[in-house]
């Protein structure tokens, strides 16, 4: 059984709502879909929240950090805020140096959703009209949120009447600590064999790099500090872990734990990559809910999305969204005791 209950109701259509059955709590409001709070227990049966966010939803309208957020169109970098499609060059807002940043000056992180309350969860709908941000094509976003026992899903849907380009992820941070300390000694696993590589400015260059004996070989679990700092060019353009992990299998591709507190995170995604970012930009947000600022690598992203900056990299790329084409993707987050 889950309940799910509209908490608050702001005049601007602003919503909260809570989620809710025997092993998950989570709290969502409307405004970019936001994933305020995900409360699970630990090895004693105490439930804390996992993730990561702001104090106050004002200070969402500034978040450097994308905090719960779905990402749209477009998450990640396009470089140099321009692409081409069928032979038209389209001009983006550069919000990051050179280049344009999860859906650019205000992205789907930030736009109200339409919500639907559903027996098992919440449905979100989103129009992105024609022009907007630049992009191409009237979209139609659907994001569905679900609890089914200790799982949380994210399903994406969206069409479009004209040729676009889309890459939908939601930018949770975890950390299944209790003391909420860095993520160092979370202990990551990744099926993949390959990274995409970043520049200096963190755009990814469409160049893979096997993680075989390098610092990026997740495939048997492991400390996520043991090589963060290590001399490798890839760390050193990114501050740290930033890459998109191209993933291997269609199930419990990443695991994530937290020995102290025994929480394990096991994610299944039908996306193709994973960003993984070590939060290393994070001490330049809002303040969090702890009532100060996070420091760097407080909390872990695990982006399930498609190939960053692939409309500027990829032959066929796979972020091309046809008119008539439906897009769909689902993520499963599942919430056990190690
Ligand atoms: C990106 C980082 C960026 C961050 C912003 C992540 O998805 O990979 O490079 O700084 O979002 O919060």
């Amino acid at each position: 059984m889950v309940k799910v209950e509209l908490l608050k109701e702001l005049d601007n259509g602003i919503r909260f709502y809570s989620m809710e059955n025997e092993s998950l709590k989570i709290v969502v409001v409307n405004m970019g879909c936001r994933i305020m709070e995900i409360h699970t227990p630990d090895a004693s049966g105490n439930k804390s929240d996992v993730i990561l966010g702001l104090k106050n939803i004002e200070d969402y309208a500034d978040d450097p950090a994308y905090f719960g957020a779905i990402i749209g169109r477009v998450a990640n970098r396009i470089g140099d805020a321009r692409f081409t499609l069928n032979g038209k060059t389209y001009e983006l807002y550069a919000n990051n140096g050179k280049n344009h940043l999860h859906g650019g000056k205000e992205g789907f992180d930030k736009k109200i959703f339409d919500v639907t309350p559903l027996e098992n969860g919440l449905r979100f709908h989103y129009f992105s009209k024609d022009g907007e941000e630049g992009y191409p094509g009237n979209l139609n976003l659907y994001v569905t949120y679900t609890l089914n026992e200790n799982a949380f899903s994210i399903h994406y849907e969206a069409d479009t009447d004209a040729d676009t380009v889309v890459n939908f992820t939601n930018h949770l941070y975890f950390n299944l600590s209790n003391t909420l300390d860095k993520v160092n000694d979370h202990y990551l696993q990744i099926n993949s064999d390959y990274i995409g590589c970043v520049d200096d400015t963190c755009l990814a260059t469409g160049e893979l790099l096997p993680v075989k004996d390098t610092p990026f070989d997740f495939n048997k679990r492991k400390r996520i500090g043991q090589d963060l700092e290590a001399d490798h060019i890839q760390l050193k353009n990114a501050f740290g872990y930033d890459h998109s992990f191209v993933l291997n299998g269609t199930e419990n591709q990443l695991t994530l734990e937290e020995p102290v507190s025994g929480r394990r995170l096991i994610i299944s995604t039908t996306a193709p990559v994973v960003q993984v970012y070590t939060g290393n930009f994070l001490k330049d947000g809002c303040i969090g809910k702890a009532g100060r600022v996070y420091e760097n690598r407080e909390g872990v992203a695990l982006e399930t999305q498609l190939m960053p900056n692939a409309i500027n990299t990829e032959e066929n790329p796979s972020t091309i969204l046809r008119k008539g084409d439906k897009f769909e993707s689902n993520t499963k987050y599942v919430f056990e005791i190690m």
